[in-house]
Formats: structure tokens, sequence, C-alpha cells
């Protein structure tokens, strides 16, 4: 079957951060790479590709331009609701696109919401507090060490080094920065001190298990270990990538079950990465789900994992598309 395939997304270059907002501002969107890589192996299926973006043009766009299907990978602009915003205009203009629907781009965006969905079905997630004012830290019942982060953001903005917080006059100014800086509420989590793992999970009716990477900073223990904004802007330094991990069995088998109870709980379509670190008593913790997960074909974590196990970026994008294509009753 060949198709007009729409591509949604939203480019780096696209904006021009003023001085006054935050270094990783930028962090979440793409870069024109990655929209061609995409197009070139859509294309190399016989489809016709269209770059459609993802500012506020794109409305009249999709009035003049007909398309099949939307491959969406956009980030969004603004809010809680930024990564929705164009699945729900490509519903409402009755067009089919790829990845999760908007209720759960809302609700896996916000970390907090995704917390308490997951853990109404007893998936093991950190004790938590969403704090929109610094005065919504007192009387805190989580034990230390804690850990500081954006309720609303992905790519570890506003995750820094310093994020873990031992005590509660650091854990009050860490959280008055990240208030002040990002004017977003902040969620305050108890910190997970063992190893760290992302998973790959394809598919809808029966999700299956792309790989399980380890995620080891180098150099550090895992206690002292966070996947912050610092070390993945020079991964190629200080991240070793283990995919398959060397853990043993029942591990492995424990942290692919909470992935997907996560993946399932909030209802993810076509692909999704989660991301899980195992505490002291081997127990694999849901961190959080990023339904739109990086394609870049050369940093994407989950690129990387595919490449270890054995799949080319060609066969990933594909897979995805055919996930939809299915779901659309399009494909067998
Ligand atoms: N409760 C926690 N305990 C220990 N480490 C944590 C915890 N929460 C986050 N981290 C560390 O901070 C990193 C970034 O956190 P998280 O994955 O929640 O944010 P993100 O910015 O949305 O990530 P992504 O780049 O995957 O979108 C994690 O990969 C992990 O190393
Ligand atoms: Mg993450």
């Amino acid at each position: 079957m060949k198709l007009r395939v729409g591509i949604t997304y939203n480019l780096k270059k696209d904006f021009y951060p003023s001085e006054n907002q935050p270094i990783d501002f930028l962090e979440e969107f793409d870069a024109e790479e990655t929209i061609d890589a995409i197009r070139e192996v859509l294309e190399s299926e016989g489809h016709e590709v269209i770059k459609l973006g993802g500012d506020t043009g794109l409305i009249d766009r999709l009035k003049q331009t007909s398309v099949d299907i939307v491959f969406n990978i956009a980030e969004g602009l603004v809010g809680r609701n930024r990564e929705a915003h164009i699945p729900s205009l490509l519903e409402f203009l009755n067009i089919p696109y790829t990845g999760s629907d908007p209720l759960t781009l809302s609700l896996t965006l916000d970390k907090a919401m995704a917390k308490r969905i997951v853990a109404g079905q007893n998936v093991p997630t950190p004790r938590f507090k969403k704090v929109g004012r610094i005065e919504d830290l007192n009387g805190l019942d989580l034990c230390y060490p804690l850990f500081v982060k954006l309720c609303y953001e992905g790519s570890s903005k506003g995750v820094r080094l310093d994020s873990k917080v031992l005590d509660f006059q650091t854990l009050k100014e860490k959280t008055r920065g990240l208030l002040e800086t990002y004017r977003s509420p902040v969620l305050v989590e108890e910190f997970v001190s063992g190893p760290e793992f992302t998973v790959g999970i394809i598919g809808n009716e029966a999700p299956f298990v792309l790989g399980v990477m380890q995620i080891e900073i180098k150099g550090n223990s895992p206690e002292e270990s966070v996947y912050s904004l610092e070390i993945k802007r020079e991964w190629e330094e200080r991240v070793s990538y283990h995919c398959p991990p060397s853990i043993d069995r029942d591990l492995l088998k424990t942290i692919e079950e909470v992935a997907v109870r996560a993946y399932r709980a909030l209802e993810c379509r076509d692909v999704s990465r989660v991301d899980i670190r195992v505490g002291g008593d081997r127990t694999p913790y849901f961190l959080e789900v990023n339904p739109l997960p990086g394609l870049s074909p050369v940093y994407g974590d989950l690129v990387i994992m595919a490449r270890s196990m054995g799949w080319n970026y060609s066969r990933l994008v594909r897979t995805i598309f055919h996930q939809a294509l299915k779901r659309y009753g399009w494909m067998e």
C-alpha cells in the first residue's frame, strides 16, 4: 500500500531562546537530520512523505494538504498537554497518526499523574510529592535521599548531577531554584539507588520488549549515578550502554514485567520507552514512560538499544509505522 504520510515534529533550529531562558530550553526538540532519516525510511517503502512541522501554521497546512496518516514525533510547545496538542488536532480532523493518543500523552508527561495510574495497578514506583509552591514541602513524609526534578519535562530538563538531596535545607534550595527558573511544578521523589535501565516496548494488544538497556555512568557507583543533562550531553564519553545487560534472568524478567505493566496501565500505543531503577531490595521501580521516545539515528536511546538488538534504524522506524497501520486495520 502506497500512502501519503505527513511527519509532525518540532525542530531545535526553529526556536531562538532568549538570554533569560534555562540552558536546556530546547532540549526536547529534534534535529532536521532525524526528520530526514525517518522520511528516507518511509520513502524507501514507497510512500510519499510530506514534512508538516509542528508550529501553529500546521492547522492550515493540514487543511490544504491531504495525508493518509501522520508519523508524529512532535513534543509540542507549551504546557503539560503540549505533547497531546497535535494528536488532538489530528483526531479532530479525523487523520490517523502513529503513537499514543492525547490522553496517554498528557498523563505520561505529568510524571505525578503517571505514577498515580501505575501505582493503582500495583506497579512499584518511588513515593513522591508534587510541589507547586515551596510551602508544599512543609510536613513532607518521604525518606531521604530524595530526588528533585520537574514534573512535566523530559530529556533530563532540570535534572542535574546535584538533583539528589540529602537534607531538608538542600531540598528547599533546589526546589525553589527549579520553581523559579522553570515556573513549573516540581516532583520530589524518594531516590532509588540501584542500577538504571530503560526498556523499549513496541506493540498494542500484545506489546513486546524490544530490549532492556542498562545505563552505566562511567566511573560512578550506582548510588552516585544520575542520568542528568550533563551526562546526556556528553554521553559518548560518560555513558556505557549495556544491551542486553549482564544481570540474572530473574531480575531481567521482573524489569520487563514492570515495564510492560506500566505500558499497559497507561495505555501506550505502538512504541514507548520505560525508565526503571532497581532498589536495594531488587525491586524494579517505574520512574517514567516516554511515549515519544527520541528517534535520533545517532543518539536516541531507543535507537542505540535497537542497534544492540540487531535492528537497524530502518527496521525500527518501519516497525513503529506498521504497528500504527495494523492498529487502523490497514495491514495484517
Ligand atoms: N527517584 C529517582 N531515583 C533515582 N534516580 C532518579 C529518580 N528519578 C530520576 N532519576 C534519575 O534522573 C534521570 C532523569 O529522570 P527522568 O527519567 O524521570 O527524567 P526525564 O528528563 O523525563 O528523562 P528522559 O530523558 O528519559 O525524558 C533518570 O534517568 C535517573 O538517572
Ligand atoms: Mg527518563
